[in-house]
């Protein structure tokens, strides 16, 4: 049926704060374009784990050490259209894709950087070292951006994006915490739906065309 919703997949790492972010905006019927159907955790103690199972939905782990990237992306590619995935998001993914893999899913792969890009992004800036990095630089203002992922770490097409005030005295922490409460699990949802929506209309323009 044409009115289904899309399909999205969210890949995980660490804590899920993000993931959480998406299943409580789901919860509140803020997602009426896509459905969280699938969790992949990329360890097996990530706590994001705990927060899918708490909401029934389906997870699992590919792991990436002692393998080798083009192992876990088969795998990962395999999982992923066993269960029919249209959108995927990384939320608190530690794990750089190559350029085949992103080269499938063009515009169909979205992540959460903690910082305004293009500053503070690119190899090596992630988690907290990207806000000491902030911290450093002096800046008054940082924030988080949703943007499609490419081929180059943190380069693709920009979705949204939020400032956020840097305050006196702020560690990286509580720096992070800020940007991810402010930011980050305000902007996320928000870019999911777009996205979903997009993907939707042009899959039943597509099928109208067919119809011609
Ligand atoms: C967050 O700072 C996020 O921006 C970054 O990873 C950190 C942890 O995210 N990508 P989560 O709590 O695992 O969603």
């Amino acid at each position: 049926m044409l009115n289904e919703k899309a399909r999205i997949a969210v890949l995980v790492s660490g804590g899920g704060t993000n993931l959480q972010a998406l299943l409580d905006a789901e919860t509140a019927g803020d997602l009426k374009s896509g459905e969280i159907v699938l969790v992949v955790a990329t360890k097996h103690d990530a706590f994001a784990l705990e927060r899918a199972k708490s909401a029934q939905k389906k997870a699992v782990v590919v792991q990436t050490v002692a393998k080798k990237s083009v192992d876990f992306e088969n795998e990962l590619t395999a999982i992923l259209n066993k269960e029919n995935i249209e959108l995927i998001v990384l939320a608190g993914f530690l794990c750089i894709l190559s350029e085949a893999f992103v080269k499938k899913y063009p515009k169909k792969i979205i992540n959460v950087h903690p910082a305004l890009i293009p500053s503070f992004c690119g190899k090596g800036f992630y988690g907290l070292n990207v806000h000491q990095a902030a911290l450093d630089a002096g800046v008054k203002v940082t924030g988080a951006t949703v943007h499609f992922v490419n081929e180059v770490p943190d380069g693709g097409e920009i979705i949204l994006q939020k400032a956020v005030s840097v305050q006196e005295g702020d560690t990286a922490e509580r720096l992070q915490e800020r940007v991810m409460k402010q930011a980050e699990w305000v902007l996320l949802p928000k870019a999911v739906e777009m996205v979903a929506a997009s993907l939707r209309s042009k899959k039943k323009r597509s099928n109208d065309v067919c119809k011609l």
